[in-house]
């Protein structure tokens, strides 16, 4: 029988923690159901103590998804796991994750404690989580830079306590492969009871050894990785779950392990996350970037028509990019669009594919060809559908080179229309100036980003733009061929998701 690598996706909690992200509860959930599409075995939802945004999205997760194991994180004291404890309980499979840090450093500077404090620490509140759940997990944080006797300790006395699972993790990306390695071995050959405990690890991505490290784990001993899709998280993020999986998969003759992934909704789970992230992949990410199956080279283009495999070691299908020789325009009906829908991995509410077809009617209207870009872009877009408090009317911009830009919109909120003018710095700053006075909230725009879709002067541009109001941060995004129209949509939708 082959042997199983446990995939646990800590997209929604390290990965939230990428400078700049912030989901909310909703944007949470569509991707803790693409996960458990995906088929991860553990989904860390959040950091509940960490605000009452974290605890209702664990929640919102815990209470509809079944497949997967939903965990939680919890620093080691009871607090943190109480509350962790009443986000997760609605959950058919569920789990506690609690970490205390076991570096000289750490101890030293960060927790003013002793080995022996700590000792008694991890061990007490293991089994204290244990006591409410049936799987607990412990992290010894900075665990790569802990000295290894006193490691091999705390291991020993949290499995005593009742730790199903030990993770360890290269919490700074500071370890080596081969040095990560000997880390894992150490602990198998040295942590008397390491047998009646999963082995697991969490690296980061500093020096860009996340994955060969997590590799070189699982080569002696590891049988659980943590992960992120595109490799979102702190700093320089985690372990990419997408690199992870197909080197297992497409290695398979060295490493001889299986996991539960569908490989083939890998794609549709990055764009996603990277959607309501708004980290762009980049073209050259391995697996998922859009460069990742192109051939440029002439040599590597012939060989490719020849035989697939003289430059491809695996097929883009098998990670979801789908190969399409149909073109959808004009006059291409809902049948041929729900068809492209399935092909593209899009499992939809009857109502999600009235509200896509009508945008993919326009869209259509106005650009000759809608390729799979544009569907994904559309379709992301209506994932989550937010309550429109304040509905743009219309709007009209006058601009050129030698007059200053002017612009009036009309917004309609709280039963009332108003319309506002305004100049500006060009056609969107004009926009903004006057959206900005025709509403009853002063958000500060922080940022705005433009990009095109696909090529072409008919190419749908999708704008971002991140907002704040009392300490609330949101991202808005609109897409339209039009980028004036695209800016303000942006705008729109993140003044409604602070509402
Ligand atoms: O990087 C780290 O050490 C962590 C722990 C909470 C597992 O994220
Ligand atoms: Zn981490």
């Amino acid at each position: 029988m082959t042997k199983r690598i446990y995939i646990f996706d800590t997209t929604l909690r390290d990965g939230e923690q990428t400078p700049g992200v912030s989901l909310n509860p909703q944007e949470k959930l569509e991707i803790a159901k693409q996960l458990e599409a995906l088929g991860v075995d553990v989904i860390e939802a959040g950091f509940p103590i960490a605000s009452n945004g974290d605890f209702e999205a664990v929640k919102l997760i815990a209470q509809n998804i079944k497949e997967s194991t939903v965990n939680a994180l919890a620093r080691a004291n009871k607090s943190d796991i109480d509350r962790a404890y009443e986000a997760i309980k609605y959950a058919p499979k569920k789990r506690i994750h609690t970490f205390l840090a076991t570096s000289d450093i750490h101890m030293k500077y960060k927790l003013n404690m002793t080995e022996d404090e700590v000792l008694e620490k991890a061990t007490s509140m293991v089994a204290y989580a244990k006591t409410l759940v049936d799987e607990v997990e412990f992290s010894p944080e900075d665990g790569s830079r802990t000295r290894k006797e006193f490691l091999y300790r705390v291991l020993e006395s949290v499995i005593d306590a009742g730790a199903d699972i030990v993770n360890i993790p290269d919490t700074v990306g500071y370890s080596t492969p081969e040095e990560f390695g000997l880390l894992i071995k150490g602990i198998k050959e040295n942590v008397k009871n390491i047998d009646k405990a999963i082995v697991s690890v969490h690296c980061h991505n500093d020096l860009g050894l996340a994955v060969a490290n997590s590799l070189a784990a699982i080569e002696n001993g590891a049988r659980q990785v943590e992960c992120a899709v595109n490799g979102l998280g702190e700093r320089a993020g985690n372990a990419a779950l997408e690199e992870i999986v197909m080197a297992l998969r497409t290695r398979k003759d060295i490493y001889g392990y299986e996991t539960n992934i569908n490989t083939e909704r890998i794609y549709r789970v990055s764009s996603l996350v990277s959607h309501f992230t708004g980290i762009t992949v980049q073209p050259n990410k391995a697996i998922v970037g859009a460069n990742a199956f192109a051939h440029e080279s002439g040599i590597h283009q012939h060989g490719v028509l020849k035989n697939r495999e003289t430059y491809e070691i695996m097929t883009p299908e098998s990670v979801g990019f789908k190969t399409n020789n149909m073109v959808l325009g004009k006059h291409s009906g809902r049948h041929a669009f729900e068809d492209r829908l399935n092909t593209l991995g899009y499992e939809l509410s009857k109502e999600q594919v009235n509200d896509a077809f009508l945008k993919f009617k326009d869209l259509a209207d106005r650009k000759k060809e809608v390729s799979d870009r544009d569907i994904e872009a559309l379709v992301n877009q209506g994932v989550v559908i937010i309550e429109d408090v304040y509905k743009l009317i219309n709007f009209n911009v006058t601009t050129g080179n030698n007059i200053e830009s002017t612009a009036t919109v009309k917004v309609a909120y709280n039963g009332k229309e108003k319309v506002e003018a305004a100049c500006g710095e060009g056609p969107v700053d004009s926009l903004f100036n006057a959206l900005e006075r025709a509403i009853d909230i002063s958000p500060k725009l922080n940022d705005y980003s433009i990009k095109a879709i696909t090529s072409g002067t008919d190419a749908l541009g999708e704008v971002r733009v991140k907002m704040s109001l009392n300490n609330k941060n949101v991202l808005g995004i609109g897409v339209s061929t039009d980028v004036i129209e695209a800016s303000l949509m942006a705008y729109m939708n993140a003044i409604n998701k602070l509402n």
